[in-house]
Order: C-alpha cells, then structure tokens, then sequence
C-alpha cells in the first residue's frame, strides 16, 4: 500500500488504524472515527468485506508476530491514531482453564497489543499522533475465573503507562481506557 493521503476540501485527511473494528466496540470506533472525517484501516481477523468509504479491511490476525509483521512492511505512510480495541475474553478457574485459553488470552490480548505498537509506532511519530488503548476497569475489579483476562487487561495498563513515558517526548499521547461494562444501543 502506498501512500494514499485522501483530500477533502484540500485538507489531508488524518489516518487511524484500529484493531479489531468488525464488530463490537471497535465497529463503534471506527464508525464514530469515519464520521469524523479520518481515514481508517481495520486489521481484522475476520473481514467483513464491507465497501465503506474511506474504511480499509485488513485481514490480520494480532495474535501473530509474523501477521503483523507483514502488514506493517506494507504500509508506511503517517497514521495519526492508533486505537488497540481487539481483544477476547476466555473465564474459567484457574484449573479448569485450557491452556489453549490462557495463551490465546495472552497472545491476543497483550502480545497482539505489541506487536502491532512495535510495528506501527513509527508511523505515528511520522504524524506525533495519538495512541489509545482499549483496556478494562476488570484490572482493577477483579472476579471469580477472570485470571486470563484480569490479568492480561492489567499488563496491557503497564504497558500503556510505560509507553505513554517513552513517546511523551515525541509529542505523541498515549491513552489507557479502562472501560467497564457497555451496552450496545439497539439502531
Ligand atoms: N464489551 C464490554 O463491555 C467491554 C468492557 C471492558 C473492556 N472491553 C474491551 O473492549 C474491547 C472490545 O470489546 P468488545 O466487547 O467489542 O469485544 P467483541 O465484540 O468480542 O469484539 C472483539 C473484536 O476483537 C477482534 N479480535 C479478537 N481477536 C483478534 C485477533 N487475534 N486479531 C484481530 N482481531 C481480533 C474480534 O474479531 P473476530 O470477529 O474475528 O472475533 C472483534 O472484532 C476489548 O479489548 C475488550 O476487552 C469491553
């Protein structure tokens, strides 16, 4: 993909790049993020191959280095707001819990959060843009057979804590959204 900075009433149109924006909270964002005039592309896991102007799917699984790693080696241009939103949710006691669950947890929810950052920083210091990062209030409120995704949301703040120390000298902002709970609005 080459650089391809839309124009609208001779203005560039600013990029973000959301995880995870085929369905639920990150088909908000993206859709919120189009209304307000960016670009965006969706690395999705699953494509929903819908023709939405100005929106364009990827096919990308997060959870995988190599995936990622691909993605990123076709796309250089600046992005201006990076929101990591895909994320799963695996509950089971500690004991019961497959370990399939538990490093699918940790490959998606925090590996998957590295590896597109560790690709893609670049590209927002090209724009001194924004990063969010969709997190839980679950790393604080803990429950019963939330081990996997507790604690994986509570790295991710970490991590986001960590970053946000590290870029504040590039004028780049980093936000950790522990959000709690949400219901869709019925359309
Ligand atoms: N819902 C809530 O009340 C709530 C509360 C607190 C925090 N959150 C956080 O908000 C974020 C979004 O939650 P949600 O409720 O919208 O979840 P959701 O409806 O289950 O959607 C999750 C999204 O992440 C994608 N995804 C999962 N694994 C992926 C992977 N390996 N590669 C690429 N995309 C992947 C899913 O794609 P597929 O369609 O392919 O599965 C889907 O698009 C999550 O990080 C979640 O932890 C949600």
């Amino acid at each position: 993909m080459s650089p391809n900075w839309l124009m609208i009433g001779g203005k560039i149109m600013k990029t973000a790049l959301i995880t995870g924006c085929n369905r639920g909270l990150g088909e908000g964002i993206r859709n919120v993020l189009l209304e307000s005039g960016y670009r965006v592309i969706g690395l999705n896991r699953t494509v929903s191959n819908c023709k939405i102007d100005n929106y364009l799917e990827i096919k990308c699984d997060i959870s995988s280095y190599k995936n990622v790693e691909k993605i990123s080696n076709q796309i250089d241009e600046k992005i201006d707001l990076i929101v990591i939103n895909a994320g799963i949710r695996r509950f089971n006691k500690m004991e019961n819990m497959k370990k399939e669950d538990w490093e699918a947890s940790v490959n998606t929810n925090l590996n998957g959060a590295f590896y597109v950052l560790n690709k893609f920083i670049e590209n927002v210091k090209k724009a001194k843009g924004d990063i969010v990062i969709v997190g839980s209030h679950s790393e604080k409120y803990t429950f019963e057979e939330g081990s996997a995704y507790c604690s994986t949301k509570l790295a991710l703040k970490g991590m986001a804590e960590c970053l946000r120390e590290e870029l504040r000298y590039d004028d780049i902002r980093v936000m950790y959204l522990s959000i709690r709970k949400y219901k869709k609005q019925r359309s």
